[in-house]
């Protein structure tokens, strides 16, 4: 399987499978590896899989995502998250292959009162956002012109465990829904992501700092209130909570909203607002359901 154009790591994940399809709809040759077979962790591994595949580009999707988890688990966040991309990066640069690092606004401490520019201080508050600021750094570490971080928020894509999906099998149970009001954020449908970062590979502009989310800023509460409305289930009653109240372990920005401006003047235009991309998640995510979903890479 030499001369893989793309080489998609976490290729099983919300933003793995919709590179995945992405690149089967442009006609571009991807292969995708995961935690069995190109464990991160694994230095000999990673090296072992550029050498054999050597892609143009890697898009590092895999990560340890678990926010609260990574709390309880630090080291392996490090060692994954960190580490891994840093022995990724290593590898990529090896064999001349481009990369596209996926990042988190957990980097941001979530203080500011208007959109994060692409150069904003981070300051993580997070195990998760600290061992995903530790990959960019080794990522910016190498200043190549074709080495990219990009930073995304509030991830959703058909099939599979996200937040909307929580939200209509709650309501449609019965059960009560309370949800947070006050975390600020941007929802970024991981196909339209995918596409973004396909573009951002083929504009060739030089590496650096990206920030790619849908176009639109709400709360968590607007988002769920936005998805009950697609689904025709506007009626059900959605309480509210603060984030305090909810008791997670790993704390969050309260604003966490991105300026993807750079982004956007490299494409020529915004992704698209999430209240769109809502009602495009409910067919593709129904669709996937009924095909069964699952991993087959
Ligand atoms: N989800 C969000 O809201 C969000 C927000 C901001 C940034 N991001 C970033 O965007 C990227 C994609 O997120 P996502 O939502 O698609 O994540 P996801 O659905 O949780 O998928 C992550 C993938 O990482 C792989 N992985 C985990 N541990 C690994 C290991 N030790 N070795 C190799 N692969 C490993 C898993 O592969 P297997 O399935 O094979 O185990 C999994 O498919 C991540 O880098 C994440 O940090 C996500």
């Amino acid at each position: 399987m030499a001369g893989q154009q793309f080489l998609i790591t976490g290729a099983g994940g919300q933003l793995g499978r919709a590179l995945r399809a992405a690149c089967g709809a442009r006609g571009l040759a991807a292969v995708g590896v995961g935690t069995t077979s190109m464990p991160l962790h694994d230095r000999a591994a990673i090296r072992a899989t550029l050498e054999r595949e050597r892609p143009a580009w890697v898009l590092h999707c895999g990560a340890v995502t678990n926010v609260d988890g990574c709390e309880t688990d630090p080291l392996g966040a490090y060692r994954i998250n960190g580490l891994g991309t840093a022995w990724l990066a290593e590898a990529a640069a090896a064999v001349g292959a481009g990369l596209v690092y996926m990042s988190t606004d957990f980097v941001f401490d979530g203080s500011a009162t208007t959109p994060y520019a692409v150069d904003a201080p981070v300051r993580p508050l997070s195990v998760y956002g600290a061992s995903k600021r530790l990959g960019e750094e080794a990522v910016l570490g190498h200043g190549r012109a074709d080495f990219h971080v990009v930073r995304t928020s509030w991830v959703f894509g058909p099939g599979g465990k996200n937040f909307p999906r929580a939200i209509l099998d709650r309501a449609r149970s019965g059960q009560p829904l309370k949800v947070v009001t006050d975390q600020i954020g941007c929802p970024t449908y991981a196909p339209d992501l995918a596409d973004a970062l396909l573009d951002l590979v083929a504009s060739r502009a030089p590496g650096g700092i990206w920030h790619a989310a849908n176009d639109g800023q709400c709360s968590w509460h607007g988002f769920a209130s936005a998805v009950l409305q697609a689904a025709g289930l506007g009626a059900i009653a959605l309480g509210t909570q603060t984030a305090a109240e909810l008791k997670r372990p790993a704390p969050r920005p309260a604003w966490s909203v991105l300026d993807t401006g750079k982004l956007a003047a490299v494409r020529g235009r915004p992704l698209p607002p999430h209240t769109d991309a809502i009602r495009r998640w409910l067919v593709a995510d129904a669709a996937t359901a009924q095909a069964g979903g699952g991993k087959n890479y």
